[in-house]
Formats: structure tokens, C-alpha cells, sequence
């Protein structure tokens, strides 16, 4: 109870002077039993209220940094399964007279227990556990923990007397997970078959229902931010919905969120000893701001997948020779590139059994090892990928293969074992992989790791997850065009519209630059990749090149300019980085200048103006935990006309709040006194298709 009343006074100061987006928050996670006897787990920026008895139940969720309101109108269960045809609620309380907003007062009064439900048997307390080990490398920011500091929540529940005998022998455990310093909830099922039987059918219902004030749902202000951490479109979903209430009570129209499995036919598991769900990720955002809502959910994948922050900058080499790859090696090492990949197209296969080839690729890579390069490969491995045919998934509605293999088929294992056997005999450290696991189900009842259509997407995403797992652990860095940051993935295409690389050279640069941005409010930079042609990639010709590169400086350099200082890695895609001293100097000035501040342009972008090709536009990188550099503007003029301007610069996110210091390219520095919006206005003089930059601090 003393623990409860402290809290809750010391919120009162913290509510209007704090910004956690702005501020470092040191208080740590708690939790505690309060008067009331319910269970209470914090960060003093969020909490969320548990009910003990009758049952377990979340009786509260609140945001206590934005709006100190509760985002709860209403109780519903903990979670929801299905064991071999019977569905279970997972604790909970018997149903509200009404869900249009909590009665309280009422609540206490009427509570009672479901006796159909699973029952609370037992807590415990812990720390978070980290899904995969993890080592930050490749210049990832020094203030990374992992696993993330805060409060492991294991909730246990038995089956109810009516159940039959075998679930009795089931244990539920709900797990929830608070961070400190971030309005974060995590919350997933494990499912535990203690009998050893393993002849119990499993589906998840429901992984976490939450009856929401509207403001907090998409169909309201968006203040409340779900999302699981699988891929989105393999099965796994986040459904908002009106509740069935809707149309029973006037006036009141109360939104839900179910997070759940839902494809075309029902996901069933055979439980054979213990089987987990999805995560889901529930981040309280309490605003409908696009910047700061960005800002908060770049927060949470900075947390969750840290690894997504190395941002080596890489070359696309598209002939695999010997002479050609270590001429490509000497180029880099001289510019300071440093990871090369073997594109597609350059006849590299990482599924090799032929020695020749494997040593031949190993003493490559070991050339460039001694040049401080890494190495990686391209392969495509599941969607569109054609293997042996009793790998290949089958359609349920034909019986026929699809055009996909099964990953929960002996290809996983086939895969992985050439994946780490190639590595271990090579040296490579990086993977594309092309068309991972891509959601389709597979009606196979003879494939190893799954029963038949209803467990086979559950299963393939497991693997999918589990092989990239792997990889993060040996420090793999992975390309991967799809959504496995959570599994290891560490970047994905930006925009994916491929065909606009082919467009003639200055129409994509200015696409580009524009999409980037746009993206950025989705994705922190280090998350997606561009692309530069220096050779031709899917048509384009030498309108859309960037050979010869003496020839085509200053679109080189733009290119160079607006992916290095935005902190987005391109895939420079030839097999050269420069023709002539010329390039080379040019190539050489923007990677030093990306390593110079990299661990600034590594950080989110505030989107200063968009690119209309009128006038100038900008983003700026920022860190309001520096001790130094705070902010770096980059500014660029596509226009064929000088431009003589003054551009706001919203400073709020820095965390300065008086002066900035300014510095254009390291010039003399100056100071600027800060509007009561927290903007300065930057004079900007710039040539026609001039580029520059700005240091803030
Ligand atoms: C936040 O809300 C709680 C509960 O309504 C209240 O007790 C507290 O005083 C509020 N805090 C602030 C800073 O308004
Ligand atoms: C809440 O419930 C109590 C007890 O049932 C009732 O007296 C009161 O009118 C309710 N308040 C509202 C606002 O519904
Ligand atoms: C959640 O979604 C699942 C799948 O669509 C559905 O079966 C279930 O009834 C939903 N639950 C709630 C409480 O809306
Ligand atoms: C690849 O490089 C080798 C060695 O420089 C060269 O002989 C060959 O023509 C190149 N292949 C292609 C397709 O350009
Ligand atoms: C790959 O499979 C071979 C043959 O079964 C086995 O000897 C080897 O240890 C495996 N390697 C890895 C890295 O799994
Ligand atoms: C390029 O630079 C190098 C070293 O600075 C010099 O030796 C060489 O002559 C230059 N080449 C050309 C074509 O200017
Ligand atoms: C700018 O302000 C800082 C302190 O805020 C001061 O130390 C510095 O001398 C000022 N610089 C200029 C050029 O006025």
C-alpha cells in the first residue's frame, strides 16, 4: 500500500514536466499488491491494474504520461483458447451489465467468477528474458541493452473442474513484460502439456482483448498503438472491431481489439509439449501527432530489435569472379565501404556442395576480411523458390504444389544446414535472403515439422523466425524484403517500388528522396535499404544508370548525399564505386562524412520539409541524448535556380529549449534563440542543385 500512495503523488509532478520522448527517464518498472488487493505493475509512464481474486483479471491500463486517463472501459479475459474443440476463457471476471464505459463502483460489487474459465493458480515475478542472444556490433548505438531492463510478469492458470481430465494436465501462462523508460506493454501465451501425451488439439483464440475508450483505437485518435510481432499477413492479426454491443446499447459505440490468429481456416496446433503464441506489442502513444507518434513506435524497435540500428554501409557486386570481387574489395577499402554482398545475378550460391567453389569464395572472403570488409550473399529462399518437390507446400484447395516451398518441410532443414555450413566454411557474415516465408499455408500430412494445412503457417513462421534466430545470434546481419525484425531481420526495401530505380537518373533520386521520407515516419533509417543502378537493374538503360560515373558526378553525388545523410544504406549495385580519381574523391567525402557523425545520422529523422522540387527541402537526425551533436539538418536544392531562404527548423525533439547552437559544415558556429515552438529559422543560401548540412547542438 506505501509503495501505491508514493506512486501516485510522485505522478503528479512528473505528468506536465516530463517527456519521455525528450527526457531521460530513469524510474524503473515496479510492482506491488495494492489496498485494494489487486496486483499493479508500472513505469510511472503506463500501468496496468490486475484483479487476484475471484480470478485473474486486467482491471486497469492507464497512460500516465500523456493523458492520465485509463484506456479500459470494461474487463473481458485474459486470452482465449481452444483445447480439442472446447473454448476456454483464460481468467476474467462474468460479464459487465453494460461495456460503455467502467462502472467501478458497480464492478467491485457485482464481480464473480466464470466457472468455465482457466483459474489463476499462481504469479511470479522476473526479469525480461531476450528471445535470441544478441551482441551489439557494426557501430550500433553504445546505450543498448539487451535484453531490455524492466519486469517479467508470469501469470499461471489451471483448467476449470468441468474440463475433461486430459486438460487438467494443461498449465496457461500469460506473460506480460514492462520496460522502463517506455510506454510499452508486451504480452504472449505459452500453452504447457504436462501429461507427455501430446495428443491435444491447440488453437489461440484470442492473445489479448482489450475493450478500449475510443480515443485510444483507430477508429478515435490511434492514441494506442497494437501490433504483434510476427510479419504482418502471415495469420497473425490485429483486429479492431465495434463490439457486438454496438447494436443493443444507444449512443454508444465502443471499439475492441482482438489480437489473434485468423486465416481462411482455423489455426490448430498439436500441443505436444509446449507451444507459444505471437507477441503482442501494445504501446501507448497518447497523441495523434504523425511525428511523435513515429518517434514512440521507433522507440519500441529500437528496444525489441536493437540490431536493426548497424548500418554498415554495403556494395551490391554483381560479378562474381575472383578478379572482379577483389578489385571491387580494393575499391572499398580504399573509400571505406565496408560489407560487400554478391547481388543477384553475380551467379553466387550459397547452397553449394562443390569444393571448388567453396574455396574459391572462401579465399575471396578472407581477402577481404584482411581489408576489414565483410561479405555476404544473396539466395531466395522460400516464396517463388522451386525445391525438390516433396518440399514444395501444397495448395489445400488443388492438392497441387504451389510455386513455394514448405518451410516446416525437410527444406528448413536442408536450408539451414547449407546456410551455416557454407558460413563456417567461408567466412560470410551476411545473408539476403529473397523471399523468406511469406504466409501461404501448405496441406502436406507428411511433412516433418507440421501435421497438415491447419498447424502449417503457425509452423513455417516458427521456423522462418527460428532460422533467422540463428543467424542473429552468430551476428549475422540479414536482409531480408519482409517484416522478421523480431526474429533478427536487420533491413528490409524501403517504398519497394523497384521500378523506380529505373527511372531516368534525376526523376530517381527525387522519387526517392521524397519516398524515403514518407518512409522514415514508418521505419527508423537503419531499417530499410535504397538502391543506387550503378549499372543497369531492371531496365532503365543509360538514362537510369549511373555508368560511366564521371560522366553522371553530380547525380552520384546526390545520391551518395541523401542516402548517407539520411542513415539509410543503398544497395550501390555495379562492380565498381568509382572510374576515376574524380569519383573516388567524391565516393571518399560522403562515407567520411557518414562515419564522421554516424552516431547521430543512425538516429530518427524529424521531417523538416518534403522534397516538391520547387523550392529546398530537409530532414534532420536527432538525439536528445547527446552530450554533443543533438541534431544534424541535411538541406538540398533540386532546383536548376539559386535559392536564398529561411527554413523553421522544429527543434522540440533535440530537447533544446533556449539557444541552438548552429554550424553549417563545420563552419563557425552560431547561436539562435528558439521560438516558443521550440523552431529556429535557418537562413539557407544554396546554388541550383546544391547540398548542405547543419550541426545542432
Ligand atoms: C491522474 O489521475 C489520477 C486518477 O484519476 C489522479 O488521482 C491523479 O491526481 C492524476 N494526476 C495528475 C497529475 O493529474
Ligand atoms: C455505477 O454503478 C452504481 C452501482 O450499481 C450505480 O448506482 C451508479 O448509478 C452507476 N454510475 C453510473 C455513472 O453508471
Ligand atoms: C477475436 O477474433 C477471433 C478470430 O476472428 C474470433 O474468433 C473471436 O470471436 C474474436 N473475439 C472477440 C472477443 O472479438
Ligand atoms: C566479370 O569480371 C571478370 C574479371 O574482371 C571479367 O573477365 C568478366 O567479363 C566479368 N563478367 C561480366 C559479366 O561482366
Ligand atoms: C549438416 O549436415 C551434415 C550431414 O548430416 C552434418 O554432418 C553437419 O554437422 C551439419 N552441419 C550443420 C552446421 O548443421
Ligand atoms: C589519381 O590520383 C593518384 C594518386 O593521387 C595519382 O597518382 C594519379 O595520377 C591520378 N590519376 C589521374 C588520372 O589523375
Ligand atoms: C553561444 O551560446 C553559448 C552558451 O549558450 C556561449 O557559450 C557561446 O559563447 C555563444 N556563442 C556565440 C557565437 O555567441
Amino acid at each position: 500500500m506505501k509503495f501505491f500512495t508514493c506512486c501516485i503523488f510522485l505522478l503528479v509532478n512528473i505528468i506536465s514536466a516530463r517527456d519521455w520522448l525528450v527526457d531521460k527517464i530513469t524510474d524503473r518498472t515496479t510492482i506491488g499488491t495494492t489496498s485494494l488487493g489487486t496486483l499493479l505493475l508500472s513505469n510511472t509512464l503506463i500501468s496496468r491494474e490486475f484483479l487476484l481474486d475471484p480470478d485473474f483479471a486486467t482491471i486497469d491500463f492507464r497512460d500516465l504520461h500523456e493523458t492520465n486517463s485509463s484506456i479500459l472501459r470494461c474487463v473481458k479475459p485474459e486470452a482465449v483458447i481452444t483445447l480439442d474443440g472446447i473454448e476456454y476463457s483464460i481468467g476474467g471476471v462474468l460479464p459487465n451489465t453494460q461495456c460503455a464505459y467502467f462502472n467501478r463502483t458497480e464492478f467491485w460489487k457485482t464481480k464473480t467468477l466464470d466457472t468455465r474459465a482457466f483459474h489463476f493458480s499462481t504469479y511470479e515475478v522476473g526479469i525480461p528474458k531476450a528471445p535470441f542472444a544478441y551482441t551489439p556490433k557494426r557501430f550500433a548505438p553504445a546505450d543498448i541493452e539487451w535484453p531490455p531492463k524492466g519486469i517479467h510478469l508470469s501469470v499461471y492458470f489451471k483448467a476449470p473442474y468441468f474440463a475433461p481430465l486430459s486438460h487438467k494436465y494443461v498449465t496457461v501462462v500469460v506473460n506480460y513484460e514492462m520496460y522502463d523508460g517506455i510506454p510499452l506493454l508486451v504480452k504472449w501465451l505459452d500453452v504447457i502439456d504436462t501429461s507427455g501425451r501430446g495428443d491435444i488439439d491447440l488453437s489461440f483464440n484470442s492473445i489479448e482483448i482489450l475493450a478500449v475508450n475510443q480515443p485510444w483505437s483507430p477508429f478515435g485518435h490511434s492514441w494506442l498503438y497494437v501490433e504483434t510481432n510476427q510479419p504482418p499477413g502471415h495469420g497473425t492479426n490485429v483486429i479492431w472491431a465495434y463490439d457486438a454491443e454496438v447494436n443493443t446499447i444507444p449512443g454508444s459505440f465502443p471499439p475492441s481489439v482482438n489480437c489473434t490468429y485468423q486465416t481462411d481456416h482455423l489455426i490448430i496446433v498439436p500441443l505436444v509439449t509446449e507451444l507459444s503464441s505471437f507477441h503482442v506489442h501494445e504501446l501507448v502513444i497518447g497523441s495523434s501527432d504523425e511525428e511523435r507518434s513515429a518517434l514512440a513506435k521507433h522507440r519500441l524497435m529500437r528496444l525489441l530489435a536493437p540490431h536493426t540500428q548497424e548500418n554498415p554501409i554495403f556494395f551490391h557486386m554483381i560479378n562474381g569472379t575472383s578478379p572482379a570481387f577483389r578489385s571491387a574489395i580494393d575499391q572499398m577499402a580504399e573509400v571505406g565501404f565496408e560489407m560487400l554482398i554478391y547481388s543477384f545475378g553475380s551467379g553466387f550460391d550459397m547452397e553449394s556442395n562443390n569444393e571448388a567453389y567453396i574455396e574459391q569464395i572462401s579465399s575471396d572472403i578472407a581477402y577481404a576480411k584482411s581489408k576489414g570488409i565483410e561479405v555476404g550473399g544473396y539466395d531466395l529462399i522460400a516464396l517463388t523458390r522451386q525445391v525438390q518437390v516433396d518440399w514444395m507446400a501444397i495448395d489445400p484447395t488443388t492438392g497441387k504444389p504451389r510455386d513455394s516451398a514448405c518451410f516446416a518441410s525437410g527444406w528448413y532443414d536442408y536450408l539451414l544446414n547449407r546456410t551455416l555450413t557454407f558460413m563456417d566454411r567461408t567466412g560470410l557474415i551476411m545473408v539476403e535472403t529473397d523471399g523468406p516465408y511469406g504466409g501461404y499455408s501448405c496441406a502436406s500430412t507428411d511433412h516433418v515439422h507440421h501435421r497438415n494445412n491447419d498447424d502449417s503457417i503457425y509452423q513455417q513462421d516458427i521456423l522462418q523466425g527460428k532460422y533467422y534466430q540463428i543467424l542473429r545470434e552468430r551476428s549475422v546481419y540479414i536482409n531480408q524484403p519482409d517484416y522478421y525484425f523480431y526474429q533478427g531481420g536487420s533491413k528490409t526495401g524501403m517504398g519497394y517500388n523497384e521500378e523506380q530505380y529505373s527511372l531516368p537518373r534525376w526523376m530517381d533520386i527525387s522519387v526517392s528522396r521524397q519516398g524515403m521520407f514518407d518512409d522514415t515516419y514508418q521505419r527508423i533509417p537503419t531499417m530499410g535499404w535504397m538502391f543506387v543502378p550503378l549499372t543497369v537493374y531492371h531496365g532503365g538503360g543509360d538514362a537510369a544508370q549511373f555508368e560511366p560515373l564521371v560522366q553522371h558526378q553530380i547525380e552520384y553525388e546526390w545520391a551518395l548525399a541523401q542516402y548517407l545523410g539520411a542513415g539509410v544504406a543503398a544497395c550501390y549495385r555495379g562492380f565498381r564505386l568509382y572510374d576515376t580519381n574524380e569519383t573516388k574523391t567524391l565516393v571518399t567525402k560522403w562515407v567520411n562524412f557518414y562515419k564522421k557523425y554516424r552516431s547521430i545520422l543512425i538516429r530518427d529523422i524529424i521531417h523538416v520539409r518534403r522534397a516538391d522540387m520547387q523550392s529546398i527541402d530537409s530532414y534532420m537526425h536527432i538525439d536528445p541524448y547527446s552530450n554533443d551533436i543533438k541534431g544534424l539538418a541535411m538541406v538540398f536544392n533540386p532546383t536548376s535556380d539559386p535559392v536564398e531562404t529561411v527554413l523553421p527548423v522544429p527543434l522540440y525533439y533535440t530537447g533544446l529549449t533556449d539557444t541552438a547552437q548552429v554550424s553549417e559544415q563545420e563552419n563557425a558556429w552560431q547561436n539562435y534563440t528558439l521560438a516558443r515552438d521550440y523552431h529556429i529559422d535557418l537562413p539557407i543560401r544554396l546554388p541550383a542543385l546544391g547540398i548542405t548540412w547543419f550541426l545542432i547542438k
